[in-house]
């Protein structure tokens, strides 16, 4: 084998190796421009990691008589790139360029055959959290804690409406401060 040939080959073996020890830093080419803009991605659902649902239990739920009582106003869907959760149950932590989405659905609650059951309608918006180890962005109102923040209302999936994380987030997320911000509690993936 020719030397320039065997050089390509080992470049291109060391280029896979890198890959995959930095695969989520991709996130910065492809979902955060250099300002520290979030963008959305479009097909999460089908490609991602399901995490975990938070149910928003209803005070008082009024579709039906029956059911009344009963049942969820919301589900929280979560979900997170492929090989995250895999990554987390190694290290126990989120690796750089890990993306965290919480999709909000409102909840339609009815008798069925298994009981008094809710089920996710229709999607209201989108929490997303970047992991950022690096302190990209130290003047981005949207960045910070090791994180970026951001939400996007279901009327506009391509503009975020959050304009600063600190008095938009972080106070709600205090109790999950230990735990890198992320109620982790809610996602058994994470840990068997
Ligand atoms: C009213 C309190 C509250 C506010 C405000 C809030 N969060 Fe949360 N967030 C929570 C709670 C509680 C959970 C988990 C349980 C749930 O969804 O009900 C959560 C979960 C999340 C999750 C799923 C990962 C996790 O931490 O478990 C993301 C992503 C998220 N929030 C992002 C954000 C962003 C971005 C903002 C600001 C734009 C924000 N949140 C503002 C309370 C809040």
């Amino acid at each position: 084998m020719k030397l320039r040939s065997l050089v390509t080959l080992l470049i291109l073996a060391l280029t896979s190796v890198s890959l995959a020890d930095d695969s989520y830093t991709e996130t910065y080419e492809t979902l955060v421009d250099k300002d520290g803009n979030i963008s959305l991605p479009d097909n999460f659902r089908d490609d991602w990691t399901f995490l975990g649902t938070w149910s928003i239990a209803a005070e008082d739920v009024k579709q039906s008589s029956e059911a009344s009582g009963h049942g969820a106003a919301g589900l929280h869907n979560v979900y997170t790139q492929r090989g995250v959760a895999a990554y987390f149950r190694e290290h126990d932590s989120f690796p750089d360029g890990a993306v965290l989405i919480k999709e909000l659905l409102k909840a339609t609650t009815a008798p069925m055959t298994t009981g008094i059951v809710s089920h996710g309608s229709e999607v209201e918006g989108w929490f997303v959290m970047v992991k950022d180890t690096k302190g990209r962005f130290t003047t981005n109102p949207l960045w910070g804690d090791g994180w970026g923040w951001v939400l996007f209302n279901a009327s506009d999936r391509h503009t975020a409406v959050t304009k600063n994380f600190k008095t938009e987030c972080v106070g709600c997320h205090i109790p999950a401060r230990d735990d890198d911000w992320i109620y982790t509690a809610g996602y058994s993936i994470l840990f068997d």
